[in-house]
């Protein structure tokens, strides 16, 4: 079990994820649970604090979230963030309203009044503000704490409830004191103590892993990312060879994928692992395909096909364990993203029935950055741990047009290249994404005294910090030029290389 908690109510701002994540960098335990979660989910979760989050609605809107009005009577202290401070004024008896101008973006804080939550804080400090209401009355034994020059009222305080209301967002970098406020409510307020640590994680997680699986027999598909990596190696350390991990070779991985997924959960950490090479079969599947969304459920449908098959024949398997990722799982109204189609093809629930198998999801409670972390602790190499998001459809979704084993080989060999210079440069950590496409369009070109009609390579390289929204990269011309004349020398049926300058939106990130 963790220790201290904080529980995140999440009324739908974009930053609750945020918030979360900020109080775990300060090794306190945190999740997050939509607004309406019932108070005996709550008192189960036993926190030491909750943060209201903020959210998009106003308080007088109909239907506005309003949240099991105990949360404020369950004598913990409480946070309130921008619509959970005129939550936490229209609920406890103050008055919220429409303010005269909407404050956006960054704003001069200044403390009229020395309260815990702005302890060590300079008097006069920079805030990140976004909200249309504000706080007209402060709630009866509350004392308003701070003001802007738009909001008489930006944070308000009351000491003996141990109740904090903050009109602008700690948990965002523009609050440049932020972290220190967080830190304040967790520890002064609350007074957690940092006990969630990898360590500790792990050592629970593996426990949790032994006592769920018996002696039972695990299985565990892998991509070469680092979810299902992780994955693998925390089963693993909890049940050794009781886990057998399966990779299936779909025939558009990268060059040498598979042969150095294998060799690193083989050789490096002695796993069973069951390679096997599909990719016949795969490319069987795709021969005259070519719209994209075919080509992803062809390839989800065979995976899903090879990987039962390859499953049945290990006589007994009882559990199938998966990297799912907390912002995966978090039920609120924030995070409906696009992560749940764009993983559909990893959809396993209908195997799952029909082999009766249970899920284990060791890594359900974690963020991204926090995988990284207990990866590099479970001694996987770096070069997993940092390796760039790959989509599960692989190269098929970067051939634009028909996908035939002689365009998956000119890809591979330019995708290739492309890595090579980016890390060469020394850009590859700094990049979300970098990869090539190969284009359905033919181009004229001359080498010595003839003339060619050959393909033409499209180079994406992305910045971007969740993948949702993506910027090109500047990738310097020096760089452009040794991949642009390496391809264009190495690789055969390549006469033209191009530069994909488009952002995301309203481009996407991959091609296809
Ligand atoms: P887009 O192209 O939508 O991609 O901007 C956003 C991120 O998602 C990855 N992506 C996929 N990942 N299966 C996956 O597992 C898919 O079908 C898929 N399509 C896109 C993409 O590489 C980028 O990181």
């Amino acid at each position: 079990m963790h220790e201290d908690k904080i529980l995140v109510l999440d009324f739908g701002s974009q930053y609750t994820q945020l918030i979360a994540r900020r109080v775990r960098e300060n090794r306190v335990y945190s999740e997050i649970y939509p607004y309406n979660a019932p108070i005996g989910k709550i008192l189960h979760f036993n926190p030491r604090g909750i943060i209201l989050s903020g959210g998009p609605s106003s308080i007088y809107d109909q239907g506005a979230p309003i949240p099991d009005l105990k949360v404020f009577e369950l004598n913990i202290p409480v946070l309130g963030i921008c619509y959970g401070m005129q939550l936490m004024a229209h609920c406890l008896g103050g008055r919220v309203a429409k303010a005269r101008k909407r404050e956006y973006g960054r704003a001069e804080l200044i403390i009229n009044h020395k309260a815990d939550i702005f302890d060590g804080i300079s008097k006069k400090t920079t805030v990140w503000m976004s909200h249309g209401d504000r706080i007209e009355r402060n709630p009866a034994h509350f004392q308003p704490i701070a003001h802007t020059d738009n909001s008489p009222v930006a944070a308000m305080a009351n000491g003996s409830r141990r109740f904090y209301a903050l009109q602008f967002h700690p948990e965002v970098v523009h609050t440049p004191q932020g972290k220190k406020i967080i830190r304040n409510f967790v520890f002064r307020i609350c007074g957690c103590k940092p006990a969630w640590t990898m360590k500790s994680f792990i050592e629970t997680t593996t426990r949790e892993i032994q006592r769920k699986t018996g002696n039972k027999k695990v299985v565990c598909g892998i991509s070469g990312g680092v979810d299902s990596t992780v994955t693998a190696v925390l089963v693993y350390k909890a049940i050794g060879r009781q886990l057998t991990c399966i990779f299936v070779d779909n025939g558009v991985l990268r060059a040498g994928e598979a042969r150095k997924v294998e060799e690193t959960l083989r050789k490096h950490f002695h796993m069973n692992i069951d390679c096997v090479d599909a990719s016949e079969r795969f490319l069987k599947k795709l021969k005259g395909i070519t719209d994209p969304e075919k080509k992803r459920k062809i390839i989800g449908n065979e995976f899903i096909r090879v990987f039962e098959e390859e499953a049945k024949k290990m006589q007994g398997v009882e559990f199938l364990a998966q990297g799912t990722l907390y912002p995966d799982v978090i039920e609120s109204i924030s995070f409906k993203g696009p992560s749940a189609t764009i993983k559909s093809h990893h959809n396993v629930g209908g195997l799952l029935k029909r082999m009766k198998l249970k899920l284990i999801e060791p890594l359900r409670e974690l963020f991204k950055d926090e995988v990284r972390i207990l990866g590099k602790d479970l001694l996987i190499p770096e070069e997993i741990i940092n390796r760039h998001p790959f989509p599960g459809p692989g190269l098929a979704i970067r051939i634009i047009g028909e996908v035939t084993q002689e365009r998956c080989d000119i890809l591979r060999k330019a995708d290739t290249i492309v890595l090579d210079e980016i890390k060469n440069a020394g850009l590859y950590t700094k990049l979300w994404q970098a990869f090539a496409v190969l284009l359905p369009v033919k181009s004229v070109g001359v080498m010595g005294d003839e003339r060619t009609y050959e393909n033409v390579i499209a180079v994406r390289a992305v910045n971007s910090l969740d993948g949702m929204t993506a910027d090109w990269a500047r990738i310097p011309y020096e760089v452009m030029g040794k991949i642009s004349n390496r391809i264009i020398n190495e690789v055969r049926g390549v006469n033209r290389v191009v530069y994909d300058i488009s952002s995301k939106p309203p481009s996407t990130i991959e091609w296809e």
